[in-house]
Order: structure tokens, then sequence, then C-alpha cells
């Protein structure tokens, strides 16, 4: 194939968002608009990507990354044959062009594929059959069904305006014929812009046939303008991510209650319950199955895990066979081993916990390293932060703490030891032995009363 050159369109203002956000970095599937556009364009292997870019533009191309792109700014949207003139001066002298548009993000690449085949030698537009055509340009044939111009919606008659078949916007052609139709256009039309597609006309005046290439999936070709359109693509974004996970045998308790903003990687018998949402990259081993409610982030889950509901995972990674939550939360910098448990309000951060150890009840463990088969008891607190510096805490292996201990970091737990129950742990421990630091005596003073509740006088005879 000759030297492909793409061209993404992105300068336009995208009113109808309401949003002081650029309307192409708005995101579906976590990911901005245009990113998706740009993504499915380096899939065609092009010589050059060229993005005209406007409103909001240096924002835009700060948000999107790629030493790849080459950024075109159109200070002035006079219409997308402007836009593309703008482009001119990039493109290389042989080749052809495809021209995408930046707020379509679920195009099929397939569909690009094909038409580029026909395009190094005509210009090929891409069409869809709108039951409501209103707004779009008209495809325009000849009794031999030839195509013979795109007539805008506002400058077409009525009879034009009852046609279904409709320009989706993504054209391809060769260079030299780009470059030569649009030094022809002008603006001579009911919106006063420099039209793309009269270069259609202009090709047919020229004994050049155009080629139409007819999309059956209606998603592939849609917009985005509105909030509105944005949440409809969301959810076909998110049931084709649904449908993918279940074509690989994944189980989803309800393919319509699943987000993933991001890419989910998945095992075999995989099993997901309702209304999780996974960020970023996010990996679930074999057997790994999540509970409803989770929201799990940047995260590896090893083999045979269960997470249970309502747990808060990010950039974190769990070993195989243990057993998370409900209600836990994993910070970043949490790394457990194999076989550990977590369980109900239990917050691990910058943390990592050894094999068979577990954490089940109601603590905090920040900036520790703890060993292999440790038993934290419940309401245990490292208190890593003394209102300037954080400070680890070091638990060595088979060290057992006894419930609502707090470790003063910096400290070291030996192997093998026990803390008593409600200890304030300020100095190292010994290994296997047992330390208690609690108050010294229990007194009981028998006969004691609560306190009663004072009644108020009552002033109502006053
Ligand atoms: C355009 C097509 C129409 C097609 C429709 C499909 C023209 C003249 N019309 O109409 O045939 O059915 O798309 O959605 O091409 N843009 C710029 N600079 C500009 C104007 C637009 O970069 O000066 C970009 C926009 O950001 C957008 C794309 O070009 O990504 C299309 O612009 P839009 O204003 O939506 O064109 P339509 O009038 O809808
Ligand atoms: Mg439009």
């Amino acid at each position: 194939m000759s030297a492909l050159n793409i061209i993404i369109l992105a300068a336009g203002k995208g009113t109808r968002m309401v949003s002081t956000l650029p309307k192409v970095l708005h995101t579906v599937a976590g990911k901005p608009i245009l990113q998706h556009v740009i993504d499915k364009a380096r899939a065609l292997l092009p010589q050059k990507i060229i993005v005209v870019y406007g409103f909001g533009g240096e924002h835009v191309k700060h948000a999107i990354a790629g030493d790849d792109l080459i950024w075109v700014e159109q200070a002035e949207q006079l219409g997308t044959g402007h836009a593309v003139q703008q482009a001119l001066p990039y493109l290389t002298d042989q080749g052809q062009t495809l021209i995408l548009l930046g707020d379509v993000p679920l195009l099929q690449v397939a569909d690009c594929q094909q038409m580029l085949t026909q395009a190094a030698s005509h210009l090929v537009v891409q069409t869809f059959i709108k039951q409501d055509p209103t707004g779009y340009g008209r495809i325009i044939r000849n009794a031999t069904n030839e195509v013979t111009a795109i007539v805008e919606h506002k400058d077409a008659n009525s009879e034009q305006r009852n046609i279904q078949e409709v320009n989706t916007g993504i054209m391809a052609m060769p260079n030299h014929y780009l470059k030569h139709w649009i030094s022809l256009i002008n603006n001579q039309n009911a919106q006063g812009e420099y039209y793309l597609t009269d270069i259609i006309g202009l090709s047919v005046q020229q004994q050049l046939p155009v080629y139409a290439h007819l999309v059956q999936d209606e998603w592939a070709v849609t917009g985005i303008n509105s909030k509105q359109d944005l949440v409809n693509i969301e959810r076909v974004a998110q049931q084709r991510q649904a449908q993918a996970l279940l074509a690989q045998g994944v189980t989803l308790l309800d393919d319509q209650r699943i987000d993933i903003r991001g890419t989910l990687t998945c095992g075999k018998d995989v099993s997901i319950d309702i209304n999780c949402v996974f960020i970023g990259d996010v990996t679930l081993e074999d057997g790994v199955s999540i509970g409803p409610h989770c929201v799990i982030q940047q995260a590896h889950i090893g083999k045979d895990t269960h997470i249970e509901a309502f747990s808060h995972i990010n950039q974190a990674s769990v070993g195989p066979a243990s057993h998370i939550g409900p209600y836990a939360r994993l910070r970043p910098g949490a790394q457990l081993a194999s076989h550990t448990h977590i369980g109900n309000f239990v917050e691990i951060k910058n943390a990592t916990i050894g094999n068979g150890s577990k954490v089940n009840h109601l603590s905090y463990v920040g900036d520790a390293s703890v060993g292999a088969d440790v038993n934290i008891g419940a309401g245990t607190i490292t208190c890593n932060y003394d209102g300037a510096n954080k400070h680890r805490t070091v638990i060595e292996d088979q060290v057992f703490v006894g419930s609502d201990t707090q470790l003063i970091a910096p400290v070291t737990v030996g192997r093998g030891a026990t803390i008593a129950a409600g200890s304030t742990i300020t100095k190292d421990v010994p290994a296997d032995s047992l330390t208690l630091c609690r108050a010294r005596e229990q007194r009981s003073i028998t006969g004691w009363k609560r306190p009663q509740k004072v009644k108020p006088q009552s002033n109502k005879h006053q």
C-alpha cells in the first residue's frame, strides 16, 4: 500500500457539551474521545498522523501523548475543507490520506482498511443509512447509482432531504487529488463555510468515479456532540467490553453492570459480581472472584484470590489464594503475598504482607513490612506519621499482635514475638518473647454507681 497519511479533524468547539473541557477530551471507557480515534489511526500503521485542533488547543495537546503526532492549529473554524487545508503542507507528495473525525470514538479500523484499498487511486466516502438523516450531508447518486455529490442538509432541497444515505465524514483519497481539490473549494453555501464535501463533485467533474463505503454499525459512525451522546456511547463501549469478556469465558453476574475504564485482563474461570468498576490496567488471574461493588484500579490479583464486596483496591497487588474484604481498602504500594487475609475495615498502604499473614479486622497497616504467618489483631494501628515524617514498622515472621495495639514507628517486632492486647509499643520488641505495655494496675471499685441523668425542672406553672 502507498504511504498513508491520516488527518484527524478536531477543531470544533463542542458547545453542546456545556463544559469548559474541550469536547474531544471527555472520556469514553476511561480514555479521551480523541485518544480513541488516535489509537485506531495508529492501528492502520500510517506514515503520519496530523491532528487539526482549535478550541482548547494547548489543553488538548498536553492531554494527548505521542511524539508521532503532528499538531496543526486551525485558529478560526471556517469549515471542514478549511480544516483539511491547514494540514496540506504536512502531507507526503505521494500516497493517500484518510480523514477521520476526532469525535467518533467507536470507528472501526476494518472499515478504514477496506476504504484504503480503493483510495490509492480514487476518492472513497464512508456512508451510512440513517433513519433520521437530519443535519447530515446527503449522498447524491445518479440513475446508474454512482455517487455524484454530497449536499449538506442546510443546502439541500426537500427531495434531497428525503435521502437517507448520509456522509459519515470519513473519507480517503490520493494526496495529489486532495491537494488539488482543496485549492478549488469556496464558501458560497448556506453556512458560508469551506465544505470538504465539495470535493466529491470536483472528483466527478474530472471524470474520476467516487466510491461509497457503506457502513452497517451505527455506533462506528456516531459522533459525540452532547452529554447525552457521551453517555449513549459510553454504554455501548461498556456493553462491548462486557461481551468480549463473556466470549472469553469470564462470568459476569450482569453484563449491564460492569464498568471498565482502562484494560481489564482476565485469566480462566474469573467471576465478577455486579457493579464493579475497573480503572487503568487491572489483571485478574485464573480463578479470581470479585464480589459486588468493588473498585479496582491499577492492580494485579493473583490466582484463586477472592475479593469480597465493597473492597477498594488502588495501585496494589495481591498474591494467590488470598481473601480480601468485605470492606477492605488496599492503597498504593500495598503488596500482599500468597494466602493472605485482609478483612473488613482494614486499610493497607505502602506495606508488604508476607505469605499466610492475616489482618482481619479494623486495622491500619501503613509503611510497614509484615513477614509470613503473622496475625495482626483487631484494631491494630501502625503509627507511621509523627506529624512531619513517615517511619516504617517491621513485623517479622510468626509474630502475634494482640488487638488494639499501637506500634509507634520506627519500630521492629522480632520473629515469633507476641504483643499483648492493648499495648502501645514504642521500642523494638525482642523475638520469641511476650511483650505487654499497659497501665500498671487494674482496679475495681465495688458499689460504684453510674451517673444519673439530671431531669430539667418543669417551669410550666410560672
Ligand atoms: C460534517 C459533514 C457532513 C457529515 C457530517 C457527519 C461537511 C461540510 N459536512 O457536517 O456531510 O454528514 O459531518 O458528522 O464536512 N471541524 C474542524 N474545523 C472546522 C469545522 C469542523 O476541525 O472548521 C471538525 C469538527 O471538530 C468535527 C468535524 O470536523 O470533528 C465535523 O464538523 P461538524 O461541524 O460536526 O460538521 P457537520 O456540519 O456536522
Ligand atoms: Mg457534526
